[in-house]
């Protein structure tokens, strides 16, 4: 019997070659999409040499509309089926709404949303018709907590709106499929170290955290997948999200909100410390 295939978007870096090794340390072959290919290829070598499995690359920009189509031909063609999908590749939309091109927005949303959408509208008829499917959506924290200018600045006014969709349409996707043997999972990470935070610009003020809210690429994978096997629908992994995720649904949303304005003076405060 061929092992399961899945598809991981943004396998190039960061927390989506972290779900690469996960799904290949557990048998699973793997799509590998991203627009920086050399990097596919050399973790399609490394899961190849550590588990066995066999990788098809696929170098896309799933900023564009036709993105999803692609991967999925891409897959076909090589003679695969679509088992799993982690829909997980991601950049921020730094800068004020108001001040940035409505293109950027567009750009973003296509990446960060139409195209998660598109893909899972590919690929889940062909899982549940097969009696067998996992899709992962990685969302984020920051569609559980109230929002933060600093935040906003860095990954884009529309990101937690973004994230938040991305919740919604697992818990509806999940319950859709339920029955069928296909998982429908969201994990919501925190700040997680990866290259996001460069690509945003948001380095200097992620580098003022406290190491404790700093989770790994690695324990965001490991949680996304026991999520989605045992068919829990939403995952905040680490001790310390999972204690502000439950501690914001406890108080009032204004208090919430007073909370995250003091945080964000605070990190201001440091930043400007330590320039
Ligand atoms: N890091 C955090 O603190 C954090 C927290 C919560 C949620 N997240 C979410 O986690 C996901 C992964 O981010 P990460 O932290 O792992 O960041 P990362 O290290 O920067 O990785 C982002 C990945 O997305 C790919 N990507 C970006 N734009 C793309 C495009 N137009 N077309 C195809 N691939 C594209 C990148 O590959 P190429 O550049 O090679 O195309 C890269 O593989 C994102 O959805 C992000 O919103 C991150």
């Amino acid at each position: 019997m061929a092992r399961h295939l899945v598809i991981v978007t943004g396998a190039s870096s960061g927390i989506g070659a972290a779900f690469a090794r996960q799904f290949a340390s557990k048998g699973w072959d793997l799509a590998l999409v991203a627009r920086r290919e050399d990097r596919l290829r050399e973790l399609a070598e490394e899961m190849k040499a550590r588990f066995g499995v066999d990788s098809v690359i696929i170098a896309a920009d799933l900023s564009k509309a036709n993105a999803p189509k692609e991967i999925v031909k891409a897959v076909e063609d090589a003679g695969r089926q679509v088992d799993g999908l982690v829909n997980n590749a991601g950049a921020g939309q730094p800068g004020h709404f108001i001040e940035t091109k409505w293109t950027d927005q567009a750009r973003f949303l296509q990446l960060m949303v139409t195209n998660y959408l598109a893909l899972a509208h590919l690929v889940a008829p062909g899982m549940a018709e097969r009696g067998f499917g996992r899709i992962i959506n990685v969302s984020s924290v920051s569609a559980l907590l109230p929002s933060a200018n600093a935040h906003t600045r860095f990954s884009g006014t529309l990101y937690p709106g973004a994230k938040s969709l991305l919740i919604k349409f697992s818990e509806a996707l999940h319950l859709e499929l339920s029955g069928k043997n296909v998982h429908v999972s969201a994990v919501a990470p925190g700040y997680t170290w990866s290259e996001f935070h460069d690509v945003n610009g948001a380095r200097s003020t992620v580098s003022q955290m406290p190491k404790f809210w700093m989770l790994t690429a690695e324990e965001v994978a490991t949680a996304g997948y026991d999520a989605v096997e045992r068919g829990i629908v939403l995952r905040v992994p680490g001790a310390w999200y999972k204690f502000l995720t439950a501690l914001s649904k406890v108080l009032p949303d204004p208090v919430g909100r007073a909370i995250m304005r003091a945080q964000e003076k605070r990190m201001a405060a440091r930043a400007g410390a330590s320039q």
